[in-house]
């Protein structure tokens, strides 16, 4: 009997201890246990001599980065729901599979946003802050201390009714909201009637009418800016817009700027268009309690995380038995 080689895996960021552990055991596995995020020149240097890259959404799997791929590498199984950290036309190119962990990260990720949803017309992070800042300068309970805006009986518009987005209107839906949204594509029927929906063709019509905006559509050639300086524009002065998908569907200063100018109430962002680093004027305006700002950690569950794991060593298995892997990511056209 002939043993098969473990294929060599270069893995970028330090993942769960049960999912290295599995990985180990299958492949020929180059872990990242400090976790110190990779240069490209590393980056580079591996993809001449592995056969199989799992990036995460913190690298940038550029054309650059996959030409130099020796013949050898044929799979990028990417750590990560969103694939707009790697050139997927490029690999298409080098005939590189490209592979995400696509359905696992829905249910935390809408948890997370509905969270958002609640945080910033409730004022909960400035309150949560009260006690901590300034302990025992707490005067006690006011009737007009701390207002913020009612939830319940207001419109959402969710923009892009994909999984997370559905996810986000059930939720949405069981707090009293009701639930509007834009999409590339009507929904089924079914899930239509279910959460009642409205879909709006025009997403400059919906954007106008909603009182919250939650932005859940993946960051794409198409939607880079969708929420430009035009459409923030048009929303209401007492509205919220929640981003939890990625930050340059925003228009990122556009944004800054009509919350500065109090033209819309407030946001809360998970996700910045230029991560890690976050505009300080978004620092400053959370300071003030118009927005609430997380760090990129909507999905961020140990399950979660696990079952990404899962997904990855699927996709890479698959691939290396000779089969087409489950979550195969097609070029955007
Ligand atoms: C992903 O996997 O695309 C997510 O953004 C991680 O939160």
């Amino acid at each position: 009997m002939t043993t098969k080689k473990k294929p060599k895996v270069y893995v970028t960021r330090k993942l769960p201890d049960a999912v290295e552990t599995r990985m180990r055991e299958l492949f020929d596995a180059e872990l990242n246990i400090d976790d110190r995020p990779r240069t490209k020149e590393e980056l580079i240097q591996a993809v001449r001599s592995i056969e199989v890259l799992v990036p995460t959404v913190t690298d940038r799997i550029d054309a650059e980065v996959i030409d130099e791929a020796g013949p050898q590498m044929k799979l990028i199984a990417s750590f990560s729901n969103g694939t707009d950290h790697i050139d997927v036309e490029a690999a298409a190119r080098r005939g590189i599979t490209v592979t995400n962990t696509p359905n696992v990260l829905t249910e935390d990720t809408a948890d997370m946003t509905m969270a958002l949803i609640l945080a910033v017309p409730r004022r909960l992070a400035e309150g949560a802050r009260v006690l901590t800042d300034s302990p025992g300068e707490w005067a006690g309970w006011s009737p007009t201390w701390m207002l913020g805006r009612r939830i319940h009986g207001k419109r959402i518009g969710i923009v892009g009714m994909g999984r997370i987005g559905t996810a986000v209107a059930r939720r949405a839906k069981a707090f009293g909201l009701s639930i509007h949204y834009h999409n590339r594509k009507r929904v089924n029927p079914a899930t239509e009637d279910e959460l009642e929906a409205t879909y709006w063709d025009s997403l400059d019509q919906m954007l106008a009418r909603v009182d919250i905006v939650s932005v859940n559509c993946p960051s794409t050639p198409a939607t880079y800016h969708l929420i430009s300086a035009r459409r923030l524009a048009l929303l209401q002065p007492t509205s919220y817009i929640v981003n939890t998908a990625r930050g340059d569907v925003i228009d990122e200063m556009a944004l800054i700027k009509i919350l500065r100018e109090g033209k819309i109430a407030g946001a809360g962002l998970d996700v910045f268009e230029n991560e890690p680093a976050v505009n300080p004027k978004l620092v400053k305006l959370a300071n003030e309690g118009k927005v609430v700002i997380l760090p990129h950690m909507s999905s961020a569950t140990l399950e979660g995380r696990i079952d990404m794991g899962d997904k990855v060593i699927i996709n890479i298995r698959t691939f290396i038995d000779g089969h087409r892997p489950p979550n195969r990511v097609l070029p955007f056209r």
